[in-house]
């Protein structure tokens, strides 16, 4: 099977980014498909949710990180770690990431450093997805990130800020789609909790564009989740029966569907123009 590259992206903080692309990698995986993770974020939160603070620590002191990678526009074969589960590995990242905008920008065709940095190892078919989180900016980085990309899923929170300054994400992701392959999977709406309005109102806005794709998969908001990371553990993992577990289970089983039913860039290109020309979605400037 084709490597399929899915990204997780949203420029605001907290939307559900490295918890998705953590627990999604692990159904991936528990469902046979053989998984990469890649973090691409400083905080090291997609580490952190398979690895102890110590071994995360240790990893990021290695010299053997997602930085020194791309500083060296290096293959990440050499770089990837396995974690205790069958068909999941993952490429560490360290607190040095925080200069990486600085270092691409004395580096040629900077855009694509990631994208070459992860040739080989989709050129070798070794993994059925491989998926990286994204930190919360739109920069250059982030622009590599969707650059090395056949996919975006974009979490966003059922919140009263959730939509806020989503239409500047979509601009982003439509400036980056001019020049690579990248195309929207579908917005996935996290932390949604029953008691209060922010879904109803977040999915009916979200609703309102068809060019918008939203999974049908909503991840409810769950102390599993918190627990889980707080043991470095993917919530099947710490509890199977906890309802965001099953939720992440669908989730993957909607990708691993929608991925055997369409080929490869077929999404559309352009996104949110409705979103982005009614203000639902406020741009900042
Ligand atoms: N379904 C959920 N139920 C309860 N807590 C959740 C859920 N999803 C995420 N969280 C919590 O919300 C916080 C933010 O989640 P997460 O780190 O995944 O967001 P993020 O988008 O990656 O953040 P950042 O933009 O900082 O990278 C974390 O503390 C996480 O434990
Ligand atoms: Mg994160």
């Amino acid at each position: 099977m084709k490597t399929t590259v899915i990204c997780f992206t949203n420029n605001k903080g907290g939307s559900g980014k490295s918890t998705v692309c953590a627990n999604l990698g692990y159904e991936l995986a528990s469902a046979g498909k053989r998984v990469l993770l890649v973090d691409g974020d400083m905080q090291m939160n997609l580490t952190l949710s398979y690895f102890s603070e110590e071994e995360t620590i240790s990893m990021a002191q290695s010299g053997k990180t997602l930085y020194e990678a791309v500083c060296d526009r290096a293959d990440l074969t050499d770089f990837i770690v396995r974690s205790k589960y069958e068909h999941l590995d993952l490429v560490p990242s360290s607190s040095l990431m925080s200069q990486l905008e600085f270092k691409l920008f004395t580096m040629m065709q900077r855009e694509f450093v990631l994208a070459d940095c992860l040739s080989g190892i989709k050129a070798q078919e070794t993994y059925d997805y491989i998926l990286i989180d994204s930190p919360p900016t739109l920069g250059n980085w982030v622009i590599n990130i969707l650059a090395a990309s056949d996919y975006s899923i974009m979490p966003v929170e059922a919140s009263p800020w959730g939509l806020f300054g989503l239409a500047n994400m979509f601009d982003f992701l439509d400036s980056v789609s001019g020049f690579c392959p990248v195309s929207l999977l579908g917005v996935v709406i996290t932390k949604v909790d029953e008691r209060k309005k922010y879904y109803r109102q977040t999915s009916d806005v979200l609703s309102q564009y068809s060019d918008i794709p939203v999974f049908k998969t909503v991840i409810h908001v769950d102390s599993a989740v918190e627990w889980a990371e707080d043991n470095s553990l993917p919530v099947s993992a710490f509890r199977k029966s906890a309802r965001s577990a099953d939720e992440f289970r669908h989730l993957a089983k909607e990708i691993i569907k929608y991925n055997k039913e369409v080929t490869h860039g077929s999404r559309k290109k352009q996104y949110g123009k409705g979103i982005k020309e009614n203000g639902n979605g406020r741009k900042g400037s």
